[in-house]
Order: C-alpha cells, then sequence, then structure tokens
C-alpha cells in the first residue's frame, strides 16, 4: 500500500494536463508521418494503411520522448551523469534488479530498462516487440549495455499465437518443454509500462500464466484506472483519463488505455489454478491521471 501524501490542490489540479504533453507530441509524429507518405505519392495511406502509419507514428514518437528524458551522458565539467530516476520510473530499478534466470521483457520499447538487466543471474532475455520502428534501438541499446549475446529480439505481441511461433524460430530451443507438455518456460516476466497497450487485458495475463515456470514472478509497473471510488483515488483524474481517450489517446499512443483494471487482470489470472503463491503490489499517484501499480506475483512452486 501507498503511504505517499497527494501533492497540493493546485498541483493536482495541473497534473490533470500533463499527458496533454504527451498526446500532442504523438499527434504531431503521426500528422508528420502521414504527410510524408503523402508527399510520396500514397495519397490513400492515410486512410487505406493507418495501422502501418500509426507504427511508424508511434516508433518515432516513443523514441523521441524516450531519448528526450535521457539525461546527457556527462555535466559540463566532463564528469559522468550521475540522476536518479523520478517519478513512476523510480519505482522499476528495485523490481527489476530482481530478475534471474530466463526473462521475458514485453513490449522493451527502446530498450530503456536494459541498464537494469545486465546481472549475471540473468540467462537470457526475450523482448517481444511488435513495432518494427523500435527495433534498431533496441539492437543498439542491447549493443551498448553488452548484452547482444543474451538478448533475443522477437518481432512479435505478447499474444501466444504470436509469441510461441516467435520463441521456435529464435531456436534457442526455449519453447521446447512448453510445446511438448506446456511446461512453462520464463523465471521472470517483465511487464512494465505494456499491459496498458496489448489487447484482450485478461486473455494475455492468463496467457502469460502459463508461460511462468512454477516459483516464476511477474514484475510489474504499470499505470491503472484511476481508483476514484476510494479514499486515494480521484475523481477528477478518473474523469480526465475518460476525456483522454474519447480525444484519442490510444489512437495515438500505440493503443495505450488509461483507463484499464490491470491489477485485476492479474490477480486473476492465476484464478483456475488455485492463485498466486504470493501477491506484494504497491500503488503511487493514485490522485493522478496515471496512478502506477509496481510489484511482484509468483506463481506456486507445486
Ligand atoms: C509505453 S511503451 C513502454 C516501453 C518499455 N517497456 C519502457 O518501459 O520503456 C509500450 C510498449 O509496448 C509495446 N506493445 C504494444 N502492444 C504490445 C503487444 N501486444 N505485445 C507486446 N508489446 C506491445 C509497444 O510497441 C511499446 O514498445
Amino acid at each position: 500500500m501507498s503511504t505517499e501524501l497527494p501533492p497540493p490542490f493546485r498541483e493536482r489540479m495541473l497534473g490533470l494536463f500533463e499527458p496533454c504533453v504527451l498526446m500532442v507530441m504523438a499527434i504531431s509524429h503521426y500528422i508528420r508521418v502521414c504527410v510524408e507518405a503523402i508527399k510520396r505519392g500514397e495519397v490513400l495511406a492515410p486512410i487505406m494503411q493507418t495501422a502501418k502509419l500509426r507504427d511508424e507514428a508511434f516508433a518515432r514518437f516513443w523514441i523521441a520522448f524516450t531519448t528526450s528524458r535521457q539525461p546527457p551522458a556527462t555535466t559540463p565539467n566532463g564528469e559522468p551523469t550521475q540522476v536518479e530516476p523520478a517519478g513512476s520510473s523510480a519505482l522499476i530499478p528495485p523490481l527489476l534488479k530482481t530478475a534471474s534466470g530466463v526473462v521475458l521483457d514485453i513490449g522493451p520499447g527502446t530498450g530503456s530498462q536494459m541498464p537494469l538487466l545486465r546481472s549475471p543471474a540473468i540467462k537470457a532475455i526475450y523482448g517481444a516487440e511488435p513495432c518494427l520502428g523500435l527495433h534498431k534501438a533496441i539492437q543498439n541499446k542491447a549493443l551498448a549495455e553488452g548484452l547482444s549475446s543474451k538478448y533475443h529480439l522477437l518481432p512479435c505481441s505478447v499474444a501466444s499465437s504470436e509469441l510461441l511461433p516467435a520463441l521456435e524460430a529464435a531456436g534457442t530451443g526455449v519453447a521446447d518443454a512448453h510445446k511438448a507438455n506446456g511446461t512453462g518456460i520464463f523465471d521472470a516476466i517483465i511487464c512494465v509500462r505494456v499491459l496498458c497497450s496489448v489487447p484482450q487485458l485478461e486473455r494475455t495475463t492468463r496467457e502469460l500464466y502459463a508461460l511462468l515456470k512454477p516459483g516464476g514472478r511477474v514484475l510489474v509497473m504499470e499505470h491503472v484506472v484511476n481508483p476514484w471510488r476510494t479514499a486515494k483515488g480521484s475523481i477528477a483524474a478518473r474523469i480526465a483519463q475518460g476525456i483522454y481517450q474519447v480525444f484519442g489517446w490510444s489512437y495515438f499512443i500505440g493503443d495505450c488505455c488509461l483507463d484499464r483494471d490491470v491489477e485485476g487482470a492479474l490477480r486473476g489470472a492465476a484464478d483456475e489454478d488455485g492463485g498466486w503463491e504470493s501477491v506484494q503490489i504497491d500503488r503511487s499517484f493514485e490522485w493522478s491521471v496515471m496512478p502506477h501499480i509496481s510489484g511482484v506475483l509468483v506463481k506456486k512452486s507445486r
């Protein structure tokens, strides 16, 4: 449970507009991509090839966004910059530093979390990233972090119908046991800011559960629907989430939904199997348009 105090009223109200910055950035990339397609002579592309253009625009937006948040490598004095992550990003390092064994990273984006995955306890990392425009950035990051030999980039969605064939195609044998007798594959599954975007959330979380080894762990850090009915939630933030959705948030930001009960879906994923061994989930920023959950769900060892 979160123990943080909400900021003063004025700050909370201003916070309602923070996602506008992201949305304006995403829309401007989308418009640019459409204009470029038209200039290339693909006049009907904005109507006939929306999936392709949205994918391209999201990739550019996410690369620009993550780059804008990276501190410069050195200070003006030439010393290496040491900036602690702030806001919701501060929730990620304590979680990811516990990853070990064979790891699935869903939707790695530009690979921003890779510096947190350099532990020798990690044997292999499989990154399932359907947005092809982000692949070059992920490959470069793996190289820069010295993870190229461990990192297997899969050009697929997390849906089992795509993920399992992609794992097989990786040729590492990781999916063999699952194919033969349905046993789990992964020691850890990383879900950082991605379950907001996957299609069919409940189905996806059940499929992920099935891919965990006994004792395997889901490491989760996600933004979720505002818990406005609870004392710490906010009706204003919940309404703002609805407004952003209506004005195209999901369309422009890679299918991201602001109003998902990700915690409920994750908790429910183990129901048919008698529940999780343990669930430790904290909530943060519950007053805001982007309340977050972070924590670990452990599958029974049996
Ligand atoms: C908001 S970004 C987060 C990226 C990264 N996890 C991070 O924390 O920087 C969401 C990522 O999820 C990916 N994504 C969207 N739908 C997905 C799906 N069905 N399966 C796997 N990844 C997906 C997007 O392409 C994008 O890279």
